[in-house]
């Protein structure tokens, strides 16, 4: 069937994407989330679109804490490296910034990119292809999720092996994103990180350009 949208709908889209945060583990609330609710995140990811249709994702549902304590001991240790990677100034800023709710969320996804044994069309040239499909199955997931008023936040302060590790993970499977979900006391207006003055918003004139740079 050709569905055709009508403008509302384009608005509403809209709305989620504008509305959809970066949740950290001083925002979630611990009300459980229903299988259901993790069943349509899933559903969600499951529709991304994929290099050559090649669906190289995999994802691990994370209940466990003594899995979330490994991950976030793994945080600690790389959070530890990171702040002396910026300046002196930044780095007191750094410090004071909650940059996950691996404990707090109810629920944590680890999503994984599974390499293909044999070429993969469209991945031919640019081998990074078969992530990127990954990355837009996260995308799904972080908007269906806001769509049911539920939080994610991204966590990429980890050792991927570690976290392989404690997931019991296929030698040849990727980590591309470890997720933290849950229901949220607040969704934020506008990201953490432009509130907390980390970084200003980009002009849409400095980013886009017509025809060459
Ligand atoms: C690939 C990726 C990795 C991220 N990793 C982290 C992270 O390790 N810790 C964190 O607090 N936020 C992380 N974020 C969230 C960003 O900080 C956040 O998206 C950005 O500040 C904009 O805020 P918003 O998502 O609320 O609009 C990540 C986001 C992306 C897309």
């Amino acid at each position: 069937m050709n569905k055709i949208f009508e403008p509302s709908d384009s608005i509403l889209l809209n709305e989620i994407m504008r509305h959809r945060r970066d949740v950290r583990g001083n925002r979630f609330s611990d009300k459980k989330i229903p299988n259901d609710v993790i069943e349509q995140l899933l559903d969600a990811a499951l529709l991304a679109p994929s290099v050559g249709y090649s669906q190289p994702w995999q994802f691990v549902v994370i209940e466990e804490e003594s899995i979330k304590q490994k991950v976030y001991d793994s945080f600690c240790e790389q959070t530890e490296h990171a702040v002396n990677l910026f300046s002196d100034q930044k780095k007191q800023q750094y410090k004071k910034l909650k940059l996950e709710g691996i404990k707090e969320a109810p629920v944590n996804i680890a999503v994984f990119y599974q390499p293909s044994q044999s070429p993969v069309l469209g991945q031919t040239s640019m081998t990074e292809m078969g992530r990127f499909s990954v990355v837009c199955a996260i995308q799904n997931m972080w908007l269906m999720a806001r769509a049911l008023n539920v939080g994610i936040g991204w966590v990429s302060i980890v050792d991927p092996q570690k976290v392989k590790a404690a997931v019991n993970a296929p030698q040849d499977s990727e980590l591309v994103g470890y997720l933290c979900v849950g229901y949220v006391n607040e969704f934020l207006d506008e990201p953490e990180l432009k509130k907390m003055a980390w970084n200003k918003q980009k002009d849409k004139q400095d980013v886009v350009f017509k025809n060459k740079f």
